[in-house]
């Protein structure tokens, strides 16, 4: 078992409101760390704001708005989502924080000093909404302008004496260190695409300044009075900042090297290839893992369209949970598509998981169990010491395994597609075996060992969604009149049979999940 737990974010560019794209990566790792902690794992969990760079500069000019004070509300922003989500972050770090600043000038002291950081002058395109450079041979041509290669958008050609990290020196050892940790980068296909890019070309050098000439919204260079730091660089150092870096603190000693970098597809290589090479020649460790997860695309007429500002077309995570509520838009998020892949975001695929999957399924077998009791236990539940051997029992069981392995490694769509497998076969077993049956017949012995089964059931479902749907979860237990909170009885102890004691008093709530028409 593991010692600890570090899971990690991406920090979110300022410069516009948090849309669902960012709400996903932050509820799946809010899913893992909320897994880990239910485990007993001592877990960190880290998401933040990325605050520099011309992008955020530029945002905060258009609102005619001092640079620090727009982005001081946009992160209240995005820590007030977290909030509404019940995200739960243990830190939550911004790149203007001061302890994020020392940070940076140290690791650029640090590797100016070791030699690794050189002056050079350079020349090349600049793609201003990407913040990326790109050499003459990278940039695309649209009616003879230059363009940039991955947004498409005019590019400006600048020559400019800059400040630049050997990360060609580590190019083999970094060939080396992927090859020998398969796991470093996942999903698979992912993997392949980072090993299969760095075998192929040969990593440049990585321009790690920008002329204050240009813009001045960043961190100084401690040797430099005319560059700041480029907005990546400074970015990737949230990780270890926030732990207290360069000082050994005990939580960096406890939680570096991070258990999973959770990003998006589109931030690989900043994450498996400049970040290994910075940590390595700062003699630092190695994250374990960078997960890719797939985007978020929207439903255009039949047609999967990217979200954009311009195309009016974001989707925006408050009017989901106003519509349907944190716990459902938390379950579509992590059932909808497996991590790597990327999904079709609609009302109505929402609305379909909703009406099958919680109304029909979850909310159903809750609201039938709690009815039953009512009726068949009027003082109050039963207990059966002995756990009882039937098919439905057995998979309950099997559970603990199943969404231990799939939970762990991310797999929220395949671990939650086990449970409701369980959820289905309690549904069937009511039809069975028939309760209204036992009563009929006078077999109340029957009838309330019956009853003890499904509410045991119910009780170790809950706790399984308890990381993707922790509201639900908890409410469940309160109607079983389970007095302990789920986190307090941890894995091990959810998996005891017999936990709802003898004259427990069931208390039925309205339905969870009343059904909706489209
Ligand atoms: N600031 C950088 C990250 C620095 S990490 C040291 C950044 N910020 S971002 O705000 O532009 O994007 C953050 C994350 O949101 C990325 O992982 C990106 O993949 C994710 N998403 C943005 N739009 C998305 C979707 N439509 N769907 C899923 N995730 C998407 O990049």
């Amino acid at each position: 078992m593991r010692s600890k737990y570090y899971v990690t974010t991406p920090i979110y560019y300022v410069n516009a409101k948090p849309h669902i794209g960012h709400s996903y990566t932050n509820i799946a790792a809010d899913a893992v760390a909320r897994f880990f902690r239910l485990k007993g794992v001592d877990t960190y969990f880290l998401t933040g704001t990325d605050e520099h760079g011309q992008k955020v500069e530029k945002a905060a000019r258009e609102a005619e708005r001092p640079t620090q004070e727009f982005v001081d509300e946009l992160a209240d922003k995005f820590r007030e989502l977290w909030r509404l989500l019940e995200v739960t972050p243990d830190d939550f770090i911004r790149t203007t924080e001061g302890r994020h600043i020392k940070a940076v000038k140290y690791v650029l002291n640090y590797l100016y000093e070791k030699g690794d950081i050189y002056k050079d002058s350079y020349s090349g395109w600049y793609c201003v909404p990407c913040e990326t450079f790109w050499t003459e041979g990278q940039v695309e041509k649209i009616n003879g302008k230059a363009v940039c290669p991955d947004c498409k958008r005019q590019v400006d050609e600048l020559t400019e004496e800059n400040y630049f990290f050997r990360l060609s020196k580590y190019q083999n050892w970094l060939i080396d260190y992927i090859r020998s940790h398969p796991d470093f980068v996942k999903p698979e296909g992912r993997y392949n695409e980072v090993l299969s890019f760095l075998e192929r070309e040969r990593l440049n050098d990585l321009c790690i300044s920008r002329p204050k000439s240009r813009f001045s919204w960043g961190i100084d260079l401690p040797f430099s009075e005319e560059h700041i730091a480029y907005v990546w660089f400074d970015a990737l150092i949230n990780y270890i900042s926030a732990l207290g870096y360069p000082e050994k603190t005990e939580k960096l000693e406890k939680y570096w090297p991070a258990d999973v970098h959770l990003i998006g597809k589109d931030i690989l290589r900043q994450h498996a290839v400049y970040w290994p090479i910075m940590l390595h020649a700062l003699d630092l460790d190695i994250p374990y893992q960078v997960f890719a997860h797939g985007w978020w695309l929207v439903d255009n007429k039949g047609q999967a369209e990217k979200m954009s500002k311009s195309r009016g077309n974001i989707v925006d995570p408050y009017t989901m949970v106003d519509e349907f509520g944190v716990d459902v838009y938390r379950y579509f998020l992590l059932r909808e598509i497996p991590l790597g892949v990327d999904g079709l975001f609609s009302y109505d695929s929402v609305l379909k998981r909703y009406n099958g999957d919680l109304a029909n399924d979850l909310g159903n077998l809750v609201y039938r169990i709690l009815s039953m009791a009512e009726k068949y236990l009027p003082e109050g539940v039963v207990r059966f010491e002995a756990r009882p051997k039937n098919r439905l029992i057995e998979s309950l069981f099997e559970l603990k395994d199943k969404v231990d392995l799939e939970f762990s490694s991310l797999n929220f769509y395949d671990g939650l597609a086990s449970i409701w497998e369980v959820v289905n076969l309690a549904n069937k077993f009511i039809e069975e075996e028939q309760p209204w049956t036992m009563r009929k017949e006078g077999r109340i012995e029957d009838l309330q060992r019956f009853m003890y089964i499904l509410l045991e059931v119910l009780r170790i479902i809950a706790a399984c969604i308890y990381p993707v749907m922790p509201s639900t979860a908890e409410k469940i237990w309160q109607q079983l009149g389970i007095e302990d909170d789920i986190l307090s009885v941890g894995w091990e102890g959810v998996f005891v049979w017999g936990e709802i004691k003898d004259g427990a008093k069931i208390e039925k709530f309205p339905p969870l999940f009343p059904r909706r028409e489209a």
